[in-house]
């Protein structure tokens, strides 16, 4: 297993939710983290907490992910890091027919078209024996969820081609959250929230919903175990098994 220690982790999306877990994760395992989000009072706030509670600095840089132009530029400030994490990746409901295209152009944009982008500017600097982790999804099907079902999919290829292209250097894998309770959702009405997680506490054969910890730590199980690649593991209880 790779050591995380005096490593440089990149999590973009690193403020809140899933993408904050992973920061404390490697945080305690000795790792160097710079979070990446759009948000500047997100950033500081994640920023600040990190590091009262591990005494070491902890970088920010605010980028819009789906700002290529802006992308690349704070790409080509980076000097070489040996973990890229990426959690963006906006999503949407409703089937193929009755979804404008705009909905699903845009999440096509966000899922796939701009984590490839990442994947391809990452391959430039990440270290050898590095690896990427990118944001996958189950739960959805495609016609209740038509344009993030392909987005996902897309994922799932894309770090199958990536794990390939970029072998023996690094190694490129995904994680598959299904619906969890996070700030993803914190501009929903509280009662559509707690609507949806019953929801899916009553679907997912296990019962329950998964805890951010469940989710943040296969992220770093990605990055620590050294003969996986290529691969997308689903953390969802089993909602697909039905
Ligand atoms: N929670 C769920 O139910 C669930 C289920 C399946 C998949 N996922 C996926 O998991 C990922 C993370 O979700 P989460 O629950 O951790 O949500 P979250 O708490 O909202 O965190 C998302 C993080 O990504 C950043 N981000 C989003 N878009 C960005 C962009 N275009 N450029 C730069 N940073 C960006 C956010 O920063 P700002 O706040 O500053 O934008 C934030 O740091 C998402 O891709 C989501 O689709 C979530």
């Amino acid at each position: 297993m790779a050591e995380l220690t005096n490593k440089q982790v990149v999590i973009i999306g690193g403020s809140s939710g899933i993408g904050l877990e992973v920061a404390h994760l490697v945080l305690a395992k000795g790792a160097n983290v710079r979070l990446v989000g759009r948000h500047l009072d997100r950033l500081a706030t994640a920023k600040a907490g990190l590091e009262a509670e591990f005494d070491t600095e902890v970088l920010t840089d605010c980028v819009d992910a789906h700002d290529f132009a802006a992308l690349e530029e704070w790409f080509s400030s980076l000097s070489t890091f040996d973990y890229l994490v990426s959690m963006v990746g906006d999503v949407m409901g409703g089937g193929f027919i009755g979804a404008p295209i705009e909905t699903i152009r845009h999440v096509m944009d966000s899922k796939f078209l701009t984590n490839v982008r990442i994947g391809q500017l990452a391959a430039e600097k990440i270290a050898q024996g590095g690896a990427m982790v990118f944001t996958s999804g189950t739960g959805g099907r495609a016609q209740d969820a038509c344009a993030s079902y392909v987005g996902n999919l897309g994922i799932n290829a894309l770090v199958e081609g990536l794990a390939v292209e970029l072998a023996p250097k690094a190694r490129v894998n995904a994680v598959s959250p299904t619906w969890t309770l996070t700030t993803f959702w914190r501009d929903m009405p509280t009662t559509q929230v707690e609507q949806i997680k019953t929801h899916f506490e009553q679907t997912i054969p296990l019962g329950r919903t998964a805890t951010v910890h469940e989710l943040a730590s296969t992220y770093v199980y990605l990055m620590e175990n050294d003969f996986i690649t290529g691969q997308h593991i689903a953390v969802d209880g089993g909602i697909m098994l039905g």
